[in-house]
C-alpha cells in the first residue's frame, strides 16, 4: 500500500480494533457513551473498561459531553492498541457550517494528544464519513492536509496509519488526498 510524508503516513484496509498501535482513534459522539460504526466496534472489542474511563471523563472534564473537534484519551481495554483517542467529528450539513475546520481539528487534536503522551504510532478511521455523512472526496482533502500539518508540527510521531474498512473508501482517499510528499 502507498505511503506519504516520508513514509510516516500509511494506508491500510482492516478493522481498526485489530491494529497494534500506541493509539487507535475512535470516531465517537459527544456523549462518549458508545454508538455504532467504529465507536461500537471499539467499545465491543475493548470491553467495559473503555466506557468506564469515558464515564469518568464525562463526570469530570466534560460534564456536557465532548465538543466536536475535541479529543480525549482512555485505555484501549482488551484491544491490541495501548490507548483509544476519542474524537467527535462534525455532522456534515452541506459544507457551509464550518465542517472542514472541525474535521481538521479532530486529526490535529488527536495527533497533538498522542505527541503530548509520547505515543509514536496512531491508527485513524475515516472520521465523519459514515453515519455523519461527510463525503469521502471532501474528507480526503481535509484529513490529508490536517495530518501532514500535524506531522510537521510533531516530529516525534512515527506513523499515522489510515485504516479503511472498504477498498472503495481507500481508493477514493488515494484519489483525493492532497499530501505534498
Ligand atoms: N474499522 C475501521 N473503519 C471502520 C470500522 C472499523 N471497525 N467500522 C466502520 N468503519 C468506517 C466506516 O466505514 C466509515 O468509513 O469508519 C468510517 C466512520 O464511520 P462511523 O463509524 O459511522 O463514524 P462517523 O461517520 O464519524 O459517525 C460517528 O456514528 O457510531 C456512531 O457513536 C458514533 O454518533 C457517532 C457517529
Amino acid at each position: 500500500m502507498k505511503s506519504f510524508v516520508g513514509g510516516r503516513v500509511t494506508i491500510t484496509l482492516s478493522d481498526i480494533t485489530r491494529e497494534a498501535v500506541d493509539a487507535a482513534v475512535n470516531a465517537a459522539n459527544g456523549s462518549l457513551m458508545g454508538g455504532g460504526g467504529v465507536d461500537g466496534a471499539i467499545h465491543r472489542a475493548g470491553g467495559p473498561g473503555i466506557l468506564a474511563a469515558c464515564k469518568q471523563i464525562r463526570a469530570t472534564r466534560y460534564p456536557d459531553g465532548l465538543p466536536t473537534g475535541e479529543a480525549v484519551i482512555t485505555t484501549a481495554g482488551r484491544m491490541p492498541a495501548r490507548y483509544v483517542i476519542h474524537t467527535v467529528g462534525p455532522v456534515y450539513r452541506g459544507g457551509n457550517s464550518g465542517e472542514a475546520g472541525k474535521l481538521a481539528n479532530c486529526y490535529r487534536n488527536a495527533i497533538s494528544i498522542a505527541a503530548e503522551r509520547k505515543l509514536a504510532t496512531l491508527a485513524f478511521p475515516a472520521i465523519s464519513t459514515g453515519v455523519y455523512g461527510y463525503p469521502s472526496v471532501e474528507a480526503a482533502a481535509v484529513s490529508s492536509q490536517a495530518i501532514e500539518r500535524a506531522l510537521d508540527a510533531h516530529p516525534s510521531i512515527r506513523e499515522v496509519r489510515l485504516v479503511f474498512f472498504r477498498e472503495s473508501d481507500a481508493e477514493t482517499f488515494l484519489r483525493h488526498q492532497v499530501f505534498t510528499r
